[in-house]
This record gives structure tokens, sequence and C-alpha cells, in this order.
């Protein structure tokens, strides 16, 4: 999982600094790539002629070469790694990272790093329990960097590791996986539909629903992250809503019947769906082509139905192909969910409850319950990025 991975490793000022040449040991005896870069205060600890001797590279410390003035650049390396270790990461450090307070090369990498970032804490017990140093953690947590927590290690026990940093091979561990998870969906293809539809009344009127589209995006990103390439077909979402990793292809629609078009052209080349959309059911059976006028009468607006997405992609499944299915309900959840699951063919459902606070449209939180033919697993009220690894770890379970 490590082989060819180009790691930036920042090392800073703490005790702890000798247990980088573990860490590096390692690193390259699974095949990465190791460029290190350290603080003034780290080379206090140790020296980077052994630091350069175990990576086969001069180290970087300062903004410019001493000898000739050469300028480091921080942006280059901000695009070489595939992932920046900060081990050990001291309270100091950690604070400026949080805070943005570029005051060495080690930061400046760190602000110009476009791959994910690990840090492994090294302190004593009080300066890790001081609340700065706490909230400074969830900064960083809250930036989308990996805190690689003190302690969990077989090797320290749970009291006396806190604040200490974690042993090497665990951090090693912690990248493995990652990698290992970044890598389980390559090779697939994965279409997803996010977002409400809008079916048009008459040129400045539709009718829509509260759909964000943020779960939707979190599937996609999840997807990307772990490989797949993503066919994102989504309906009118703010335009906040934005796809970030560069293996998601986004196909805006409008109403139920593009995306339908869409999906039924997508969906015999992938290898699974995930139908996450909320589509409107019904369309008025004639959209006018001018303004309707109030004339003081009732309204009636006919409708007909839409076609159904879900249904459509369950006759047309292959053995070899995965459905997914979501199914928004407030009244007898687990009854109607189970009978989506059958009708659509999908391989399971992701139900969500309107009657479970923070569930549901425009939240930034989902409480789900997964459901399959023959099993139900409910989960706690999470993040919808943290949802979505709980529901692709289940699309991988099922995928053949
Ligand atoms: N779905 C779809 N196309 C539609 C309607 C729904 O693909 N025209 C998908 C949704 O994306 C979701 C699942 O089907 O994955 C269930 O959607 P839901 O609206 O709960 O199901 P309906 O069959 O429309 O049932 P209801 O009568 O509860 O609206």
């Amino acid at each position: 999982m490590l082989k060819g991975k180009k790691i930036v490793l920042g090392i800073t000022g703490s005790i702890a600094a000798y247990k980088s040449c573990l860490i590096i040991r390692q690193l390259i005896k699974k095949g990465a790539e190791v460029q290190v870069v350290i603080t003034p205060a780290g080379k206090e600890f140790i020296t980077p002629i052994t630091l350069s001797a175990l990576t086969s590279k001069p180290v970087i410390s300062e903004f410019f070469s001493q000898r000739d003035g050469t300028w480091h650049s921080h942006v280059d390396l901000g695009l070489w790694a595939d992932a920046m270790l900060i081990a050990p990461a001291t309270a100091s450090t950690i604070g400026k990272m949080a805070n943005g307070i570029a005051d060495n090369m080690l930061i400046t990498i760190y602000l110009s790093m476009k791959a994910p970032v690990f840090v492994a804490p090294a302190m004593d017990l009080d300066m890790y329990a001081h609340p700065s140093t706490q909230q400074n953690l969830k900064t960083l947590q809250s930036y989308g960097n990996h805190i690689i927590e003190p302690g969990t290690g077989f090797l320290a026990s749970k009291l006396e590791g806190k604040g200490r940093m974690e042993e090497p091979e665990n951090i090693v561990a912690a990248l493995e996986r990652f990698f290992a998870q970044q890598e389980s969906l390559k090779g697939k293809k994965v279409l997803i539909t996010a977002g409400p539809t809008y079916e048009k009344i008459d040129p400045v009127r539709f009718i829509g629903n509260y759909s964000s589209g943020k779960m939707g995006f979190a599937l996609a990103e999840e997807c990307a992250a772990r490989g797949a390439e993503v066919a994102l077909v989504c309906g009118p979402v703010s335009a906040t809503m934005q796809a970030k990793h560069p293996n998601i292809q986004r196909i805006d629609v409008e109403s139920a019947r593009e995306m339908y078009e869409e999906c039924l052209r997508l969906y015999p080349s992938m290898d699974s769906a995930i139908l996450c959309a909320a589509v409107a059911d019904f369309t008025p059976c004639d959209v006018a082509s001018q303004k309707i006028k109030r004339t003081g009468d009732e309204m009636i607006l006919h409708l007909k139905p839409n076609p159904d997405i879900a249904a459509s992609l369950g006759q047309l499944k292959k053995e070899s192909q995965t459905l997914v299915g979501f199914a928004l309900e407030t009244n007898d959840e687990e009854t109607n969910a189970q009978s989506k699951l059958k009708k659509k063919n999908f391989d399971f459902i992701v139900l969500n409850s309107l009657r479970d606070a923070g569930a549901g449209f425009q939240t930034e939180t989902n409480k789900i319950t997964i459901i399959t033919a023959d099993d139900k697993t409910e989960f706690p009220l999470k993040s919808k990025p943290e949802v979505a690894v709980d529901i692709i770890n289940q699309m991988e379970a099922v995928m053949r």
C-alpha cells in the first residue's frame, strides 16, 4: 500500500523526534519515498545528517539553502506528496498549523499541502489536556487533517500514553490503512444521483423540494477518495455545492425526466449506482409557455407521474451490478423501506426518518438505518461525510 508513495515527514522539537528514524525506516522498507522537513527546534533533538542518511535525500529546514541561496519551493512539495505526516507534532506546531502562523518552512509546506495530512501529537499530559491544545486539535480535524491519537497503540497503556506520541509502527499502520481505503474502489465506476428535481409549471415557476444534495455530494467524494470514477448526476443544487475530487464527473440536470435519461444512458457501463436524489414523483401535464396569470379563480394543476429512475435501473440491473436506494419516511419507516427495497430491486436501502432530529433535508448531519433483505443496522447521528463512509463500506461489502 505504501509502495511508491511520496511522504513528506515533518519533524518538530520534541524528545520523540528520535522515533522519526524508526518511522522513516519502516516507510522506506515498505517502498515509500520520504522527504524530511524539520523545524529549527527539531534540529536540537536530531541531526539532519542522520535523517538525510536514512532517506537518501537532503533534509529541508530553512527557506533558503544555506550555501547557494536556492529557494526551497513549499508549493512544489505540496504537489509532490501523496501524504504529509507530522511526527512528532508539538503543541507549538499544532497551534501554528491551526492558526496559519507560517514562521518556518514546515508550516509553509503544511499550508501549501494538497495531499492529506496526518498529525501525531507529542507532548506531556498537561500540555495535551490544555483546552487550547484540544481546541487546536479540533480545529485541525475540522480542516480535514487526520490526528493519530497518542496512546492507542499496544505499546503504550491508555493512561500513561495520553500526550505521548503514538508508536512508530502504529503511525505507519494508520497511513497504510488510509491508502488501502483510498484504493478499495480503484477501477470501479459509480453513478450517484443527488439533489432535488425541478418540474416546470411555467417559465418562472416549478415544483421542487428541499433536498440540498449534501448527502449525494458526500457519497461522491467518498467513492472518489477510494479510487472510483464517479458520475454525479445532480438536480438544481445551490451554487456553493461543488464536487472537489478530480475523479468526479458532474452532470447537471433539472427535471426528473432529464435525470432519468442520463441515468439510463450511464448505468449500463457502471459497477454500482446510488440513488440519493429526491426525485419529484409528478410533473405538470403541460408546461405553460408564458407566465400563468392570476385569474381570481381556483387554479388546478394537472400532474402526470414521472418515470421511476430507481425501478427502471432495478430492472436493467445485471448480476455484476449493485444498486443502492434511499428512503426518506415520516411513518411506518421500516415497512415502507422494506417494500421499496423489493419493488426497486435494491441491494440495500438507506433509511432516514424525518422523525429523527438532525436527519433529512438541509441538515449537516444524518441518522440512517441500512436495510438489506435480511438484516438492518442502525447508526448514530453523524456528519454527512461520516455517514457516507458507512454507506460506502456497506456498498463495498455487497459489490460483486
Ligand atoms: N427514486 C427515483 N426516481 C423516482 C422516485 C424515486 O430514482 N421517480 C429513488 C430515490 O432516489 C430513492 C428511492 O427511489 O433512492 C426511493 O424514493 P422515494 O421517493 O422514497 O420513493 P417513491 O417510490 O417515490 O415512494 P413514495 O411513495 O414514498 O414517494
